[in-house]
């Protein structure tokens, strides 16, 4: 159970990076141009708002909405994309003040103890929600080369190379029986990880850690965006439309190859994890490395063994700091670490860095039912894949072995790289 002090901090900390992250924007970055894979801030800010207001004040108190219309205006299920450029939305002050409205109405809930059980699931949901829009406004910052908000640059500068790469082979799962999902000890879990169950799985082996830049790029330089043979017939297709010959925020120097962090060129890092790949990029590198992607349950089978043997809970970031877990997350670098191998006994960094494509497609669990928030998982299934573990600009507290992210195998602005499995075992 979680305790007022710690949840009242947590729900601090988002807002604070919300406004640390959109706080510098310019007033043209501030509604940004229209594309499919982002959201104008505008918007989303106030997204942030009307959900925290909705789920929290309104399904756990029964209140009535402090902005007239707001749901007309910020509901994502019924304001399609396109159309959130084109609404009369407040402006900027009345927004960013919607925000602190709601967030201190929700605080001084807490404060004055009038949050039951039933509420605080409320309030762990929008506080989740936050964290999650609080990555997406990282990618599209990324995605639009805007600069990262001062106070982070400046600590993603501390990111550097590692000397020597550590090469530690596969390590081996023999077949077994697990629980997948969230068992209800958990306290807080989504829809789609309820609940678990028992499932069997053959022996694998997986990587210690997630495939580096400097592989990839073996990958690219072997031609690997023109062998046809090597992809999926939906990424080639995929491939062709994009007309790419190499990883998105990539470009040749030369003999060399640089990458777009935000909004400067830097040499490539060939120790980092390898990041903003597609689910189809990275089916494809995995042919030709006579490779493959681990399936969800391989993934969540490494994890929880992980935290077994860390003697980490059904909530290992709840009371842990995710130092002590050697993972990368929450802004702490903020950027990648190299995808280095800590410990050859265990997989590290299965949590932080990036954010791993597995060979799964988004599906429920037998006798899934939909949560409060309706459209979270339901209008996603069987078009995305799933995705584990968490990158640098993931909340750690939202984090469990059991946590299922899910995209669209075509993104790749995501923070999102993966690791591989031996064919045979
Ligand atoms: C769980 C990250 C895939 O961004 O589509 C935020 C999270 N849902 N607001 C998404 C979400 C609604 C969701 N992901
Ligand atoms: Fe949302």
């Amino acid at each position: 159970m979680i305790q007022t002090e710690k949840l009242l901090s947590w729900l601090r900390e988002s807002q604070d990076r919300t406004f640390q992250l959109t706080g510098e924007l310019s007033e043209e970055q501030w509604v940004g141009p229209e594309m499919p894979m982002v959201n104008t801030p505008s918007w989303e800010v106030g997204h942030v708002a009307w959900f925290s207001e909705n789920f929290a004040l309104g399904m756990g108190f029964g209140c009535e909405s402090m902005l007239a219309g707001s749901a007309e205006l910020y509901d994502s299920s019924r304001v399609e994309h396109p159309k959130r450029w084109r609404l009369q939305v407040p402006d900027r002050a009345s927004t960013n003040d919607y925000l602190r409205r709601v967030q201190a109405e929700i605080i001084a809930r807490l404060e004055a103890g009038e949050v039951g059980p039933e509420q605080l699931h409320y309030v762990l949901y929008v506080l989740f929600h936050q964290d999650m829009h609080n990555e997406a406004f990282a990618f599209t910052q990324q995605t639009l080369a805007y600069p990262l908000a001062g106070e982070l640059a400046k600590r993603s500068a501390a990111a550097v190379e590692s000397a020597g790469q550590a090469t530690c082979g596969d390590i081996h799962f023999p077949a077994g029986q697990m629980m997948l999902g969230a068992a209800p000890a958990c306290g807080f879990v989504f829809d789609n990880e309820k609940w678990e169950h028992p499932i069997a799985y053959e022996s694998f082996d997986l990587a210690p850690s997630a495939v580096t830049r400097g592989e990839f790029r073996a990958f690219v330089e072997a031609g690997g965006y023109a062998r046809e043979e090597l992809w999926s017939s939906a990424g080639w297709r995929w491939r062709e439309e994009k007309q790419a010959e190499h990883p998105v925020y990539w470009r040749r120097s030369g003999p060399e190859w640089e990458e777009r962090f935000f909004d400067s060129w830097q040499g490539l890092r060939e120790s980092m994890p390898m990041i903003h790949v597609s689910w189809f990029e990275a089916d494809a590198y995995c042919r030709w490395s006579q490779r493959r992607l681990p399936s969800e349950v391989e993934w969540e089978c490494a994890a929880k063994n992980y935290c077994e043997r860390m003697g980490l809970g059904e909530q290992p970031f709840w009371q842990q700091a995710p130092e002590e877990t050697v993972a990368n997350l929450d802004y702490a670098l903020p950027s990648c670490q190299p995808a280095g191998v800590e410990s050859g006994e265990h997989p590290a960094q299965l949590f932080g860095n990036v954010w791993e494509w597995t060979s799964s497609v988004f599906a429920p669990f037998d006798g899934f039912v939909r949560d409060c928030y309706r459209d979270y998982s339901f209008p996603w299934f069987h078009e995305r894949k799933v995705l584990r573990g968490g990158a640098w600009a993931t909340a750690s507290r939202m984090l469990r072995p059991s946590y299922r992210n899910f995209y669209q195998p075509y993104r790749r602005d995501v923070f999102a790289g993966f690791r591989t499995c031996g064919l045979r075992s």
